[in-house]
């Protein structure tokens, strides 16, 4: 846990990343610890950056309403502060008493197994960096804003907080079966752009779609992307886009659906889907009509 991540510098694979290399610091003069995590460098925070914070959370929280899941507005108040950037420490307290769960500081996107390893200990990564100014309105890596604002409330359901923890344990295993990236299309159809039915309507839970000012109304609202009911395997045959909205989202009934999908062992579907090609995003099956 304090060792400084010398390798850290020179791991290129990150989870859930594009070609280019993470623009996070991961040397800070050897503050990042092996695991990763480093201490929140609130100090560095500038007037400008606490200014990004608010006008980012102001701007969204206004526009959650029949858009958002309950979970995720009841919640929302919980992460405390909202004109400027949170201490991790004050938000961890009110989380830790609620699922068990903390958050703890990364420099940016990390490898895949420290990641799950970290979410198998019920410790949320959070990249403690803010945006510029000119990526308000859209940034594909993610920041302080995305992590916090995004993940975080969800991690106050008990269930869903489970579910994270299963799938950070399900994930060191996939890593060792190879299956790391299939596994990954799981996370990021539902932790990050999943949408959940509720008796008034669909709604989003996922972070990616939580954290963004359009994908809000496109994922929900709109009549262009497919809306599959969620499948294990159709949704890790399935690629994705990180720079555009989603073309597909998938459904869930309820979280208690998505802790009991993943309870079995998967090795049996990572090796179908060792022999399945993978699906385009945007494409449907025959049979599938994209209206869940
Ligand atoms: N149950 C899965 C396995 O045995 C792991 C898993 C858990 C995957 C949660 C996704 C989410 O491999
Ligand atoms: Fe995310």
């Amino acid at each position: 846990m304090d060792t400084p991540a010398a390798a850290a510098v020179v791991t290129p694979a990150v989870y859930g990343a594009s070609d280019r290399p993470p623009r996070g610091d991961y040397s800070r003069g050897g503050a990042v610890h092996a695991d990763y995590t480093c201490p929140q460098d609130w100090a560095s925070y500038t007037p400008a950056d606490h200014e990004t914070y608010k006008r980012l959370y102001e701007r969204q929280a206004a526009q959650l309403p029949g858009l958002a899941c309950d979970a995720f507005i009841k919640a929302l108040p919980s992460l405390g502060v909202k004109d400027r950037i949170p201490r991790f420490e004050e938000i961890n307290e009110r989380l830790h008493r609620a699922t068990g769960w903390e958050i703890v500081a990364v420099p940016g996107l990390i490898p895949e197994l420290p990641f799950f390893t970290l979410l198998a200990n019920r410790k949320f990564p959070v990249t403690d960096w803010i945006r510029k100014p000119e990526e308000f309105n859209y940034i594909v890596e993610p920041d302080v804003f995305h992590d916090l604002f995004g993940h975080v409330p969800m991690l106050f359901d008990p269930v869903f907080a489970d579910y994270v923890q299963r799938y950070g344990q399900g994930g060191i295993k996939a890593h060792e079966l190879g299956a790391g990236e299939k596994l990954a299309r799981l996370y990021w159809y539902t932790v990050e752009f999943g949408l959940i039915r509720q008796t008034d309507g669909l709604r989003a839970y996922g972070a990616g779609i939580l954290s963004s000012v359009g994908e809000l109304q496109h994922a929900v609202r709109s009549g262009e992307p497919h809306r599959l009911p969620l499948d294990l395997l159709r949704a890790m045959r399935t690629r994705y886009k990180i720079d555009t909205y989603q073309a597909n989202y998938f459904v869930i009934e309820n979280f208690a659906q998505l802790f009991e999908f993943t309870a079995p062992d998967f090795t049996p579907l990572y090796q179908a889907l060792e022999v399945l090609p993978d699906i385009p995003p945007g494409v449907l099956l025959p049979g599938e009509s994209g209206k869940a």
